[in-house]
């Protein structure tokens, strides 16, 4: 039998607007590669040809970043979905699509290290009717949850206020085709999703054979602006230095530092693990670990460190910015203007803070 794969790059983003309001969430990069990217990799390293990709509002732009997934040597079916509705409603409105083949699914904003070659295997060596996948977290109620019993997963929970384990349900399921009378027969939760993990529990509780699989690497769901900003100092770290731009003699390159096409660094210090984007400009400032730069961004007299900068974005005269996300096309500086003030043009739902 075949495997396919079922990519969920659909959904609201609301933890990471206003970037979202205006581009996907499964787009922002990581070490300047799209977050999705990292998991269309890890679908082809398992061998897997045929991708379905949910979509919703961003299809445009997730379509023109991935297009027909050549790229990757697997080939790409786009599913617009009408409304985030839910992940278990994306399993529902793909079964034109999977027909009767076993399937991995995979949310588009999940980072593991470790890709996901080891529990496709399992997979396919135990042929359970459903391979879930566990890792310890520290906040289990912001998460699917496991409760395991003697290695037989016993009950799940979406984002129980009172977790009964800290076992944590990681973006990435394999399923056969029972998963569909669980997507048909389950109800609506309290945040009106088809859930999953309901579809999941609805499994367990017809005696269908669920079986957990835990996680080796970090793993990182990264809706959230801190996971988003751990998980890119995580691939950084793992990352080699190279250097395809020009740096000046007067500036200073330190640890794992990916300096791209065309980018200038000019009387800087650069402390890695930290990435220069392509034509980015960089001029007597400071970049700090954890950082990535990306491509036409420019940087005069600042610091920064710990934080993703997007494309084509200005900042200047600033002492140091940290644990930041700064979108495309934004611009921060220090102004000269009187009075001293703080004048912000800033979008909806943005967060700021000052000292
Ligand atoms: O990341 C792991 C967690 O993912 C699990 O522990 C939870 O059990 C599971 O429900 C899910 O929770 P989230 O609240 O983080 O899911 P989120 O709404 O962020 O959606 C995950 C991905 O699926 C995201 O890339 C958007 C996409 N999506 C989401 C919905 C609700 C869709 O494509 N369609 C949808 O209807």
């Amino acid at each position: 039998m075949r495997l396919k794969a079922l990519v969920l790059s659909g959904g609201k983003g609301t933890r990471l607007r206003p970037i979202t309001h205006t581009s996907a969430k499964q787009l922002v990069p990581i070490a300047n590669k799209p977050i999705l990217f990292y998991g269309l990799e890890a679908i082809a390293r398992c061998g897997i040809r045929e991708v379905g990709i949910v979509v919703g509002e961003t299809q445009a732009e997730i379509r023109a970043a991935v297009s027909d997934g050549k790229k990757w040597g697997i080939q790409v079916t786009y599913i617009p979905q009408s409304a985030p509705l839910g992940l278990a409603h994306a399993v529902k409105i793909s079964e034109p699509f999977l027909k009767r083949d076993d399937f991995v699914m995979y949310l588009g904003d999940n980072l593991l290290r470790d890709g996901i070659e080891s529990f496709v295997g399992e997979f396919k060596k135990k042929k359970p009717n459903a391979l879930i996948l566990l890792t310890k977290v520290a906040h289990p109620e912001q998460f699917g949850v496991a409760e395991l019993s003697n290695g037989i997963v016993k009950r799940l929970e979406e984002k129980p206020k009172k977790p009964k384990s800290d076992m944590a349900l990681v973006g990435v399921y394999m399923f056969d085709s029972n998963i569909f009378k669980a997507v048909k027969a389950i109800q609506p939760s309290g945040r009106g999703e088809l859930e999953i993990t309901d579809a999941i529990q609805y499994l367990i509780d017809k005696k269908f054979k669920v079986m957990p699989h835990t996680v080796s690497g970090w793993w990182k769901d990264t809706g959230r602006l801190e996971d988003l900003l751990e998980a890119n100092g995580l691939v950084l770290m793992s990352a080699k230095s190279r250097n395809d731009g020009a740096v000046d003699a007067e500036s200073d390159l330190e640890g794992t530092v990916i300096i791209e096409k065309g980018a200038k660094v000019s009387k800087s210090r650069i402390r890695g693990p930290a990435i220069i984007g392509e034509r980015a400009e960089i001029s007597n400032s400071y970049v700090g670990p954890n950082t990535s730069i990306y491509h036409d961004t420019r940087l005069k007299n600042c610091g920064i460190e710990h934080s993703i900068v997007l494309e084509n974005s200005v900042i200047e005269n600033v002492e140091l910015i940290e644990g930041s996300l700064i979108g495309q096309n934004a611009v921060v500086r220090q102004s000269p203007a009187k009075p001293s003030a703080y004048r912000i043009m800033i979008g909806d739902s943005s967060r700021v803070e000052i000292p």
